[in-house]
């Protein structure tokens, strides 16, 4: 098992032989309910190249409906906030979530159904293979760090994975989008600390800073 799957509870060796396999699997998945009320599943976007991955809870309506994380208000902001510390959501990320079907309504995801779930989960970490993990809110934080913790206590946080893969929690964008206030202090202003710290951690491992 390798020190990231063994720290991030996650099994080492997943069955498929690349992505592209593992893609296929869930694009024809029927292992829980959420398969029911799909219009598509929810894989990735971005790079698959990255070293920066970030894991968020699962699709909403807008991802439901293009077959792409992250593409609602939520997301949206997203895109601002990487932008703003120059991560470009193109070539630096690749974003996926912990579930890769909308539940519905837009509920928190059983953990049966995050269980059912977590083999392509497994399989994206052990390809992509990413030296930086952002856990997007609660449910990511709690599904992979395993911790119990509010996320207030946890983000902005190295966990650092003996291999290298440093892990953090970041807040969620859609609590965000409730929370306007930019001051110190603030979510908002928690957020911009933390992406600044991974575009640090970025930079050095691009090498170009030290
Ligand atoms: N919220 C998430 O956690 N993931 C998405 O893809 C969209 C909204």
């Amino acid at each position: 098992m390798t020190k990231l799957a063994e720290q991030l509870n996650l099994a080492s060796v997943s069955p498929y032989d690349n992505l592209e396999q593992m893609y296929a699997a869930a694009r024809q998945c029927t292992n829980c309910d959420l398969c029911k009320a799909r219009n598509n599943v929810v894989l990735f976007r971005g790079n698959p190249e990255a070293k920066l991955m970030i894991i968020g809870e699962g699709p909403g309506q807008n991802e439901d409906e293009t077959g792409l994380p992250f593409v609602g208000r939520a997301g949206q902001l997203l895109d601002k906030i990487l932008a703003s510390a120059e991560i470009d959501k193109e070539k630096d990320v690749y974003i996926c979530n912990v579930v890769k079907c909308r539940p519905p309504g837009n509920r928190v995801p059983t953990p049966q159904e995050m269980a059912q779930c977590k083999g392509f989960l497994e399989a994206q970490i052990q390809f992509i293979d990413p030296k930086l993990i952002l856990l997007a809110g609660s449910t990511a934080m709690q599904a992979i760090l395993q911790v119990k913790n509010p996320i207030s206590k946890v983000r902005g946080k190295w966990f650092d994975q003996q291999n290298g893969a440093k892990v953090m929690a970041i807040f969620h964008p859609s609590y965000l989008l409730r929370n306007d206030s930019r001051e110190v202090g603030s979510p908002k202003w928690l957020m911009w600390q933390d992406i600044k710290e991974v575009k640090r951690q970025l930079d050095v491992l691009n090498g170009s800073t030290t």
